[in-house]
């Protein structure tokens, strides 16, 4: 079977093989960590395992509880931020037609996400737009006590309650919590709603692989089984310590690199379908690696089009960058160049091609052109955009975050810095229980 695969010829020569080659045994460290749950925030290495113990009668019921959202909604709306968000998402985005939401009868309920932010326009354009519209809400938050998406469920839930009645609403709003603790758990168990849990030995940035993102993603039309393959299929390649072990390569080279200077890592994509898959993966590195003053600052760029706003940045700008290719080898559809016989534009002698193959160059000339400007290039290839292959590149990821996290010498699982913003909004806010807090922060104003 094709899968993805992994070159890393261009970034060695920036760090040396022989540094490369040095963290070796570092590595081999991190392995034996994720694969004995051992080390720093072992208590949240239930991921590791996820794909093969995630049994089939979950997926039924995840499938079996999309299916009736589909049947009964027109729209869903995805209530989370962070983990409990961005992976469905990045999958979602991945999967769909660009144009869904011009898309008048669709198959499947379209998928729109709220509490991602505190934007009043954004959520007053959302309950207009909901006004007499048949929509369901699945509600998303591990520790059930998130700000931004307690506002938006709040508001939703009331405009639910209200345009299908109380009773019906209840059919239609399912819970993804944590299994005892939090207010979401509190009100989904009085309300009697569906729930599904996240388990307590799996973070949020790690949770794509569980009902999180499985059941939008269900919901929006596509294959959770074939995801789960995939993930199952990275789960058994990545499982021992060898120096073929894809997800380690990634780790050590990006470390390798980060030890002799390069500080920035940008994730590069040539289809637009991969942008939310950038912002996935930013918050999957950034937060479990930026801590302890230490950390590659994780960035993406959706190419070509950011060639023309970024590209002479990473061309010429300061030299502590590197970039991470992931390259989608086969379209899903095919369109060739039409022949003009004006030919104004000067592009006759692109007739007769296919669009891809003049990405594929453009991306063939990018890389060298960086290259060549002193910018580490690795190439990550996956044979096209499936369920199947998405589900082994967020394995990939996963597990290489992991062992990077370990190289870095963090401990890659927990968050301790998200805190900051949140004590200072409460305080500003006048949170019950932070009044000292208020008192401190007004006297800085
Ligand atoms: O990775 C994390 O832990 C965070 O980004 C969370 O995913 C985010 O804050 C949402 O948290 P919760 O699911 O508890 O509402």
């Amino acid at each position: 079977m094709k899968t993805i695969e992994i070159d890393i010829q261009h970034a060695l020569y920036f760090a040396g093989k022989e540094k490369y080659d040095a963290l070796r045994p570092e590595a081999v460290k991190a392995m034996e960590n994720l694969t004995e749950n051992k080390g720093a925030g072992s208590d949240f290495q239930g991921w590791v395992k996820l794909p093969s113990e995630t049994p089939q009668s979950l997926l039924d019921d995840i499938k079996a509880t999309a299916a009736s959202l589909q049947q009964k909604c027109d729209y869903v709306v995805c209530v989370g931020i962070g983990g409990s968000y961005l992976g469905a998402k990045a999958v979602i985005e991945a999967l769909s037609d660009s144009f869904l939401p011009f898309i008048p009868a669709p198959k499947f309920p379209k998928v729109l996400f709220a509490g991602q932010n505190i934007g009043e326009d954004y959520l007053s354009e959302l309950t207009a737009f909901l006004k007499d519209k048949k929509f369901g809400i699945i509600v998303i938050s591990k520790s059930g006590t998130t700000t931004e998406p307690a506002i938006a469920f709040r508001i939703l839930k009331e405009q639910l309650e209200a345009q299908a009645g109380k009773q019906a609403a209840k059919d239609l709003i399912v819970a993804i919590t944590d299994e005892h603790k939090g207010a979401l758990r509190t009100l989904a168990t009085q309300e009697g709603y569906k729930t599904f849990i996240i388990a307590d030995n799996v973070g949020g940035r790690f949770s794509v692989l569980t009902p999180v993102g499985l059941l939008p993603i269900a919901v929006a039309g596509f294959d959770i089984d074939k995801l789960i393959a995939g993930a199952r299929f990275m789960e058994e390649k990545t499982r021992l310590e060898s120096p073929e072990n894809p997800s380690e390569v990634y780790a050590m080279m990006r470390n390798a690199l980060y030890r002799a200077g390069k500080k920035t890592e940008i994730l590069v994509n040539y289809n637009p379908k991969l942008h939310f898959f950038g912002e996935w993966w930013k918050q999957l590195y950034g937060e479990s690696e930026g801590k302890d003053n230490k950390g590659i600052f994780p960035a993406a760029v959706d190419l070509t089009t950011d060639l023309h706003s970024m590209g002479q940045w990473i061309q010429e700008g300061e030299r502590t960058i590197f970039e991470t290719v992931i390259s989608v080898e086969t379209s899903n559809c095919e369109l060739r160049i039409p022949v003009d016989p004006a030919n104004l534009d000067g592009i006759n002698y692109l007739a007769g091609k296919r669009v891809d193959e003049v990405n594929k160059m453009a991306e063939l000339g990018t890389r060298i052109a960086h290259n060549e400007g002193g910018v580490p290039v690795m190439r990550i290839t996956i044979p096209q955009l499936c369920e199947h292959t998405l589900g082994e590149l967020i394995y990939f990821f996963e597990k290489a975050c992991g062992i990077s996290g370990y190289l870095l010498g963090v401990n890659p699982f927990n968050q301790p810095g998200v805190e900051a913003y949140k004590r200072n909004m409460f305080a500003l806010l006048g949170k019950p229980g932070y009044e000292a807090e208020t008192q401190a922060i007004q006297s800085k104003l």
